[in-house]
């Protein structure tokens, strides 16, 4: 295939942007295979999650493939600014809850445009903030819905956002979203 899943497509973006020297955020560890991913192909990672079991998956992982480039953080990644406070190549946002996890704790869309806004002092310029938003899961209409539509919003001069979607497919595929700094 090459129209890719919004999961692939969200690698295959940050490969765009991730070099030896890059600095990424995971800002929803989970179960750790963005974080693997991002770790494996830039200097350094924060990856945020606000499960302790969350962050012990992730460090098994890491572990397991010898990672050591990561800063696990136990805390909401709408604080993301008080651990990252320089320019970052990448930021991913894989929303929702903990596959394998308690549904009734996922991400919400308050804490996310928090974070989002933050994420987007920290961008360099052509770096991306990348965004897979769930929909029909439990919260997952209002979420999406809500960052959609902040999506709108952001300044046209100084951002380009786009929306990838697909539109003959059942059971909702998530939608993946994109913030490029100008
Ligand atoms: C779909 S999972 C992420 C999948 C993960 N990136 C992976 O590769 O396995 C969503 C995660 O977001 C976490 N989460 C929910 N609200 C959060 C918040 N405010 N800050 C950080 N993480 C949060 C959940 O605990 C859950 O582990």
């Amino acid at each position: 295939m090459v129209l890719n899943n919004s999961l692939t497509m969200s690698h295959e973006y940050a490969l765009k942007v991730l070099h030896s020297n890059a600095i990424a955020i995971d800002a929803t560890a989970g179960n750790g295979y963005d974080t693997l991913f991002l770790a494996n192909h830039c200097k350094s990672v924060y990856s945020f999650d606000i499960q302790q079991t969350a962050i012990e998956h992730t460090r098994e992982l890491l572990l397991k493939n010898n990672i050591s480039n990561v800063e696990l953080i136990l805390d909401s990644h709408e604080r993301l600014n008080q651990y990252v406070t320089h320019q970052v190549d990448c930021v991913m946002f894989n929303l929702g809850y903990l596959p394998g996890g308690s549904h009734q704790i996922s991400t919400n869309y308050k804490s996310t445009i928090i974070a989002l806004k933050q994420a987007m002092k920290l961008l360099g310029k052509n770096g991306l903030i990348i965004i897979v938003i769930y929909q029909g899961q439990d919260s997952g209409f209002l979420e999406k819905e809500k960052i959609l539509s902040f999506l709108t919003t952001i300044s046209e001069s100084k951002f380009i956002v786009m929306k990838y979607n697909f539109c003959n497919q059942s059971n909702h595929p998530p939608i993946l979203a994109i913030i490029e700094k100008k």
